[in-house]
């Protein structure tokens, strides 16, 4: 394996990577791993893009349909461990983990907590926020 070089020129990190320069607040995965397919993941992670998309707040490639300074990152994950109770969705840097998600419930996780920064209540399981707090 070649040695790879260590860049630390940021002009030349945002060149390689201009999502460095995108004002995104937040991050969200979508599990799609093979419990969560099953009960529709790969359809929640699609709907989680058409509506991220249709706001333009997805960061990504013009030419993908994304906005290049949107607000939000979203990824398409594997397994976190919520298998018998998917579709998982995590949401950062909040530390919210969502279980149970379906494509008629992504609208209001972007509508109140993407945008508006409220969680989800009634499907948000975990927030591990607080015990990174707990560790301070
Ligand atoms: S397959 Fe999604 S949490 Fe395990």
């Amino acid at each position: 394996m070649a040695e790879k070089k260590f860049i630390e020129d940021r002009e030349q990190l945002e060149k390689l990577a201009p999502m460095l320069k995108a004002p995104i607040k937040r991050q969200v995965f979508v599990c799609t791993g093979k419990s969560c397919s099953a009960v529709g993941g790969k359809e929640v992670m699609a709907e989680f893009a058409r509506v991220l998309e249709e706001k333009g707040i997805r960061q990504g490639k013009d030419a993908k349909g994304r906005n290049p300074m949107g607000e939000c990152v979203l990824t398409e994950c594997g397994s976190i461990g919520f298998c018998s109770i998917g579709t998982a969705v995590m949401v950062y840097p909040d530390g919210i983990m969502y279980g149970q998600v379906t494509t008629a419930d992504v609208q209001e996780i972007i509508e109140k907590h993407i945008e508006k920064g409220e969680p989800v209540k009634r499907l948000a399981l975990m927030d591990i926020s607080s015990s990174r707090d707990s560790d301070r």
